[in-house]
């Protein structure tokens, strides 16, 4: 067990891990932040994806000490009243049907617009690849991301 000074959502954190812990579960488990989801643990469906300095990725594979010293960003963390542009457009588009893996999509979609504002529908299937959903919302993903962009 060894203490981890983390930056999620903004807020500094002190939290007693094991080296190796999955970030995930000290998101989810000692910070109580749910937003980002479990789904296979092994870093391929993306239920779990979160940001690190702005960039994507998955909590679930990632080890609480390589979060150290880097700001992580969790769903909870985009906007107070879901009033952030991605989450607007879900929204707005009803995108959601279960929902379980939107967190993980609309993460995945702030990463990808912060790197590219203007996407592609290439574009946003290769950033949205690894996101797995099994309602089959990917259309309407599509459609919100567009609208997101603009
Ligand atoms: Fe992390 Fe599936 S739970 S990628």
């Amino acid at each position: 067990m060894r203490r981890h000074r983390l930056t999620v959502n903004g807020e500094d954190h002190e939290v007693d891990a094991p080296d190796g812990e999955a970030l995930l579960w000290v998101l989810r488990e000692e910070l109580g932040l749910t937003g980002p989801k479990y789904g296979c643990g092994v870093g391929v469906c993306g239920a779990c994806v979160s940001l690190m300095d702005g960039r994507a990725v998955r909590p679930c594979v990632t080890a609480v000490e390589q979060a150290a010293g880097r700001r992580v960003t969790t769903v909870e963390g985009l906007s107070e009243d879901a009033g952030h542009p991605v989450q607007r457009a879900w929204l707005r588009l009803d995108v959601a049907q279960c929902g379980y893996c939107q967190p993980g999509q609309i993460m995945s979609t702030v990463a990808l617009l912060a790197e590219n504002p203007d996407p592609d529908d290439r574009d946003i299937d290769e950033a949205l690849r690894d996101n797995v959903c099994r309602c089959g919302t990917y259309r309407r993903v599509r459609e919100a991301v567009r609208l997101a962009a603009r």
